[in-house]
Order: structure tokens, then C-alpha cells, then sequence
């Protein structure tokens, strides 16, 4: 795609980024800005939406609306139509979810059962509504974010890496039934990058240096570039490289331990 007027057309007039207040989404949210594309945020926190509605506004002189809605919540999908109806919704970035590390049986089913609501259910929600206007059109793009620890079993966050593994195969199955339609689909797997969210978490960093921590703004940069090109795409050479590696050459059962073992490393207490 040359530039953003070729983004723009492709995948304008309006975006719609959930989990916006913060982090990636917030990045995805300037970055698409940026391109010239107006752009709907989703999120719980009413003050932070404002302010990165703000900034966008600020910076890149578009249209920005906001909309309030707790992802967990069935009826969010009604909030959201009211804000879009009659919006041409050319891209989607289904970016918000429900964080839980700490080991399966020490957190409540609630919290578990979150997971499933915020990370899988509305972005099949998502995909399902504004999905559908793309393929009338025939143009759009869909970028839901995966994570490297979808790529196999991950421990101290097994409910949050099995929905990460549940979103990228939803996006590689799409970007396949959709790629000649003209929608583009891409499924997004960061590694560990530096957001308030991860920070939340607090790993003890200094215990391991397996995996390096990527900033958010070079990541979402690598996302929109490549959306249209690949099914699916892990940011930053290193992470790439080390994870694709890691996939081909270990068991499957050393892979597991591996990966275990230094999530253990940054979260035991
Ligand atoms: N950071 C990493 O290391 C990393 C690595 C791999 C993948 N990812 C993925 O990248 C995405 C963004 O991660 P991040 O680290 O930027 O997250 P973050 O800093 O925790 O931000 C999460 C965003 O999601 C929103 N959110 C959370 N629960 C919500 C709910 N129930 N309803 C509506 N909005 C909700 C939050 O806003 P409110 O609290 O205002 O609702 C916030 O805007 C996630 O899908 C994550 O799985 C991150």
C-alpha cells in the first residue's frame, strides 16, 4: 500500500479501535489518526478516552468519537451502534482485552470467564457487524490482536494465551474466506511490549532476558504496514525470528516447558 492516501481509500473513512485509553490501542488510535482516517474509540474509562480523543484530534485534525462500553457486557454492541450507524467502518482493530496472569486454579472463574467475554466473544461480535458492511463494500481490513503466546501452551496465563490462540486462527480462517473479497485480515502478535498494561502485570524483567520488550509505537507501525500482506505477523525482527525458530526446531513439549519456565521466572512470587 503507498502511503496514507492508499491506506485511506483502501480502508477509510472511519476506524474503529477498541481499548483506545491506553497502551497499544491508544498507538493504533494515533497511528491510524495519522493516516487521515476518522476514528470511533471504545473503552470503559470515559476521562482517558477523552484525552486520546484530544490528542488525535490535535494531532491529525479528523473526526474522533468516543464511546463508553464495558467489552464484557453483552448489550456493549447496542452503545456501539448508535455511535456508527450510518458510518462507513472501513477498519477494525480489535485490540482490547481482559489481562490475567497468575496460575489457572489461584484466579476466580469470573476472571477467567472474562477472557473468554472481552478477548473472544466481542471480537467475534465485532467482526460479525462491522465485518459484514466491509464485504458489501468489497474493501476493509480487520486486525485482531493475537500474541506470541498464542503459538502454544503458556503457564501463570493459560485463559489469556488459549484466547490470544482463539483470535489468531479466527483471523488466519478470515484472511483465507475474505482475501478475495477485499478485506483484508490480520492476525497481530506482539511480544512483550511496554504498555501500562504489561507493566500492571509486573514481571520481574531482571530474572530473564528471553524475550526483549518492544515499544508500542514501532509495533503498531509494523501492524499497519503489513496488514494486506500476511494472515498473520509477529513485530520485531528479534521476536520474530526467535519465536518462529523456536516453533520449527523444539518439541513441542520443550517449547512448553521453555516458555513456562521463564513466565515462571517473571511471575512466581
Ligand atoms: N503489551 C503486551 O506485552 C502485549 C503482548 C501481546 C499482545 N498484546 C495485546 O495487545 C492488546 C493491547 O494490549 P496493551 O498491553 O496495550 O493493554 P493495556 O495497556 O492493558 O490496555 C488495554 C485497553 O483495553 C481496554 N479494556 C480492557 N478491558 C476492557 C473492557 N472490558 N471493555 C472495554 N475496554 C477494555 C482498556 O481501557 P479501559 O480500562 O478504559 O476499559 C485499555 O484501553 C491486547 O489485546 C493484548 O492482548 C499485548
Amino acid at each position: 500500500m503507498s502511503g496514507a492516501k492508499g491506506f485511506k481509500s483502501r480502508y477509510g473513512p472511519w476506524a474503529l479501535v477498541t481499548g483506545a485509553t491506553k497502551g497499544l490501542g491508544a498507538e493504533f488510535a494515533r497511528q491510524i489518526g495519522d493516516r487521515g482516517l476518522n476514528l470511533v474509540l471504545v473503552a470503559r474509562g470515559r476521562d482517558e478516552l477523552a484525552r486520546v480523543a484530544g490528542e488525535v484530534r490535535g494531532r491529525s485534525h479528523v473526526e474522533v468519537k468516543t464511546v463508553v462500553a464495558d467489552l464484557c457486557r453483552q448489550e456493549f454492541m447496542e452503545a456501539l451502534r448508535r455511535e456508527t450507524d450510518g458510518l462507513e467502518v472501513g477498519l477494525l482493530v480489535c485490540n482490547a482485552a481482559h489481562p490475567l496472569v497468575g496460575l489457572f486454579f489461584e484466579q476466580s472463574l469470573e476472571d477467567k470467564l472474562k477472557t473468554v467475554e472481552v478477548n473472544c466473544r466481542a471480537p467475534t461480535m465485532l467482526v460479525h457487524e462491522y465485518g459484514a458492511g466491509m464485504l458489501a463494500r468489497g474493501r476493509g481490513g480487520i486486525i485482531l490482536l493475537s500474541s506470541g503466546s498464542a503459538l502454544q501452551g503458556v503457564a501463570y496465563t493459560a485463559s489469556y494465551a488459549a484466547s490470544k490462540a482463539y483470535n489468531l486462527i479466527l483471523a488466519e480462517s478470515l484472511w483465507e474466506e475474505l482475501r478475495e473479497r477485499g478485506v483484508d485480515v490480520l492476525g497481530f502478535m506482539p511480544g512483550a511490549t511496554r504498555t501500562p498494561g504489561f507493566e500492571q502485570s509486573r514481571p520481574r524483567l531482571e530474572r530473564s532476558s528471553l524475550a526483549p520488550v518492544s515499544e508500542a509505537g514501532p509495533v503498531v507501525a509494523e501492524g499497519l504496514r503489513v496488514l494486506g500482506r500476511t494472515p498473520s505477523w509477529i513485530p520485531g525482527r528479534r521476536n520474530r525470528w526467535s519465536l518462529t525458530l523456536a516453533q520449527r526446531l523444539l518439541p513441542r513439549r520443550r517449547l512448553i516447558q521453555l516458555v513456562g519456565g521463564n513466565m515462571r521466572q517473571w511471575y512466581a512470587r
